[in-house]
């Protein structure tokens, strides 16, 4: 349990060798910054075992609009609402519209080439079992503000600047 010694050290030497390192810690720490503010968002509560308010969940974004992708190859993320869509064994909702025989009825962009390929690049008549479970690829984009800063370069600006 929290609070004790599981070092089985005495009660004592225990608080000893907590006073003398946890003090050069405390002040390594102090150093740095002072307030609950430092403590980034990911690691929860500023005490531990601390209850916190559950933030409210990002809404996902459904604008419709297909966004650029960051790099050729990255999966497009899915720039509609998914929800309540089967995605099993028996059911694939997401084929409904995206497959070869559907685009012209649902008016979306097919699924490319490279989904109908096996492990050996041999084309098969239709998406490949690797490629079955869309979402562990493509996924939707909410209005969550970002935890860290994200420094991402598009490959065209990088080395740019120094020119
Ligand atoms: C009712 C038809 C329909 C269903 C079901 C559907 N989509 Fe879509 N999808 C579209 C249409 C239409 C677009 C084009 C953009 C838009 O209108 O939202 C699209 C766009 C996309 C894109 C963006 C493609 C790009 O090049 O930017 C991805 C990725 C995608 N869908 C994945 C999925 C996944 C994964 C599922 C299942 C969880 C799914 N879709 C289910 C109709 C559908
Ligand atoms: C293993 C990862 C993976 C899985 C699983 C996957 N995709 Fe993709 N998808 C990609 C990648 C990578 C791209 C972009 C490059 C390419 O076309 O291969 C892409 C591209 C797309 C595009 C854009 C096609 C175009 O020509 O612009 C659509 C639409 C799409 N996927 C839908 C789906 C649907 C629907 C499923 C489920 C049946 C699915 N994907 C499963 C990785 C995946």
């Amino acid at each position: 349990m929290r609070g004790q010694s599981r070092s089985g050290l005495s009660a004592w030497r225990a608080a000893a060798i907590g006073a003398a390192f946890g003090g050069a810690f405390v002040r390594a720490i102090g150093a740095f910054a002072a307030g609950p503010d430092i403590v980034p968002r990911v690691t929860g509560a500023a005490q531990p075992m601390q209850d916190v308010p559950a933030p409210s969940p990002a809404r996902p974004i459904t604008d419709d609009v297909r966004k650029m992708r960051n790099y050729p190859e990255q999966p497009p993320v899915i720039p509609h609402a998914i929800e309540g869509y089967q995605l099993t064994l028996h059911a694939n909702r997401c084929l409904e519209c995206h497959r070869r025989q559907f685009t012209e009825g649902s008016g979306a962009p097919m699924i490319s080439v490279t989904h109908f390929m096996d492990r050996n690049g041999q084309v098969l008549a239709d998406v490949t079992p690797r490629r079955y479970f869309c979402t562990a690829c493509h996924v939707q984009q909410t209005d969550a503000k970002p935890l860290v800063p994200n420094h991402f370069e598009d490959m065209l600006a990088v080395g740019k600047s120094r020119r």
